[in-house]
């Protein structure tokens, strides 16, 4: 018998039944049902609709099926249209006729919207867990190899020298507001549907804020409408998660573009990369390219289920049920991602060496022309100025700091002969030293204010 079988007189057409069903998938939220149930039966005994005996049969009920949920001995019928329906179902093969009235008041329309909201504010817990352990590694390697120094780029030619640090430390920070997106909506999350029923809201005397502290709610929908139809929760997470694997997939790309032989800068540990069938030498950093990969993914949920959301009309619709398959994969994609991201960065090993002898004199072009503005040149003019001596050196078939003085003389009397202390890259992080900057100084302020808001200290 279905939940809503009364005023049929025909059986659904079975591939409208497969179609229907979202068993296959929402199962996982049977921990969050449960637990909504209970807490329902609860309110609807202080609400005078239930005797405590009642209660205490749905509840102990409740807790059996949740224990034959735990153990794998619930059998799922055919008939089980959704996790709602089976576990009322099971309920009252259990406790019999006080089943029915478990549903007094409530819809599956407020009933499937608070359970996926339970069920996120659940794994937000441990995914920001993983991340906040992310960014823990970055903080450690990053505290590790402060005096690795290496090319920065831009357009991906050699810019300016940068610490190996700063780079680490700049997806720090992306991480961080990541996290702080994830503290943003997670108080939106936990804003309690139960108790607006179908639509239009409770006439059975419910306490919701009661239902709301018994379950970890922080306050109780404004507008029954809206408790039923809003998904923006759903929505702000899947961007979140899109947002977080586009950043993983940009330190991704650098990590595997950097641990090609071409570069040789970095190595991923064995632990993290896969081999090839064919060619016995390959190691491949498979874990980065999916890393990078899965981001195509995740943008791909949220634009699914923005499609899906755009023009619904008010109230509960079924394309509601769209929006569990993509929370849930953007879930447990995470859930991976984010240890197997923590793990190379752990176990990455650097070539500080390999980094070294990239740094050529032309990504210290910068420092010679700030040599000049010391010297009252105007930058625009310094800059060309070093321009000419680059061209100079291409054409002689030397470095810079080989060109000789009275060459960079005959470009500009401006040029003395202390211009070739220039040409040390340490020299160079050493002296952007304003906040934020490569100088050591400013990079242990920048990890000592990362420590600060992981730690609190
Ligand atoms: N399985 C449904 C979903 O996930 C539950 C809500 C069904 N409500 C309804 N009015 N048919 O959205």
């Amino acid at each position: 018998m279905k939940l809503w079988g009364g005023r049929f007189e025909k059986t659904t057409d079975p591939h409208m039944e497969a179609f229907n069903a979202s068993i296959g998938f929402d199962r996982r939220l049977w921990w969050a049902d449960i637990r909504g149930s209970i807490a329902y039966a609860r309110a609807l005994e202080r609400a005078g609709l239930l005797s405590p005996d009642e209660r205490d049969r749905l509840v102990e009920g409740l807790q059996a099926v949740a224990q034959e949920m735990e153990t794998g001995t619930f059998v799922f019928l055919p008939s089980d249209e959704d996790i709602h329906t089976a576990v009322e179902r099971r309920l009252r093969e259990r406790v019999g006729e006080a089943a029915d009235k478990l549903h007094t008041g409530r819809s599956r329309n407020d009933q499937v919207a608070t359970d996926l909201r339970l069920f996120l504010m659940d794994h937000i817990r441990s995914l920001r867990g993983h991340l906040t352990d992310l960014q823990r590694s970055i903080v450690e390697r990053a505290e590790e190899h402060l005096d690795v120094l290496m090319p920065g780029y831009t357009h991906l030619q050699r810019a300016q020298p940068i610490r190996f640090s700063h780079w680490l430390m700049s997806f720090f920070w992306a991480f961080q507001r990541d996290r702080e997106r994830l503290d943003e909506l997670e108080r939106r999350v936990a804003v309690l549907p139960l108790g607006s029923g179908a639509l239009a809201g409770h006439s059975l005397g419910i306490d919701r804020t009661f239902l709301a502290t018994e379950l970890g709610f922080r306050a109780v929908c404004e507008n029954s409408i809206d408790g039923v139809t809003d998904r923006d929760f759903v929505a702000e997470f899947l961007f979140w998660a899109a947002l977080l694997q586009v950043h993983l997939s940009r330190l991704a790309e650098d990590l595997i573009l950097w641990s090609s032989a071409e570069f040789g800068f970095v190595e991923l540990d064995e632990a993290y990369a896969t081999g090839s069938s064919l060619m016995p030498q390959k190691r491949n950093p498979d874990s980065l390219e999916l890393l990078r990969g899965k981001a195509g993914r995740l943008v791909g949920h949220l634009t699914g289920l923005l499609t899906t959301l755009k023009g619904l009309p008010t109230g509960y619709n079924k394309d509601l049920q769209e929006d569990k398959e993509p929370l849930f994969d953007a879930i447990d994609t995470l859930s991976l991602a984010l240890p197997v991201a923590a793990g190379v960065i752990r176990t990455l090993k650097i070539h500080p060496e390999r980094m070294r002898q990239a740094l050529d004199d032309g990504l210290l072009a910068t420092d010679l022309a700030d040599y000049l503005v010391r010297r009252g040149v105007p930058f625009r003019q310094s800059h060309h100025l070093v321009g000419q001596a680059v061209r100079r050196a291409e054409t002689l078939g030397v470095s810079l700091r080989a060109l000789p003085l009275e060459e960079y003389q005959a470009i500009s009397p401006a040029f003395g002969p202390d211009l070739y202390a220039v040409f040390d890259p340490y020299r160079s992080v050493e002296t952007r030293n304003a906040e934020g900057g490569t100088a050591l100084e400013a990079l242990q302020a920048q990890i000592a204010r990362a420590r600060v808001v992981l730690d609190g200290r």
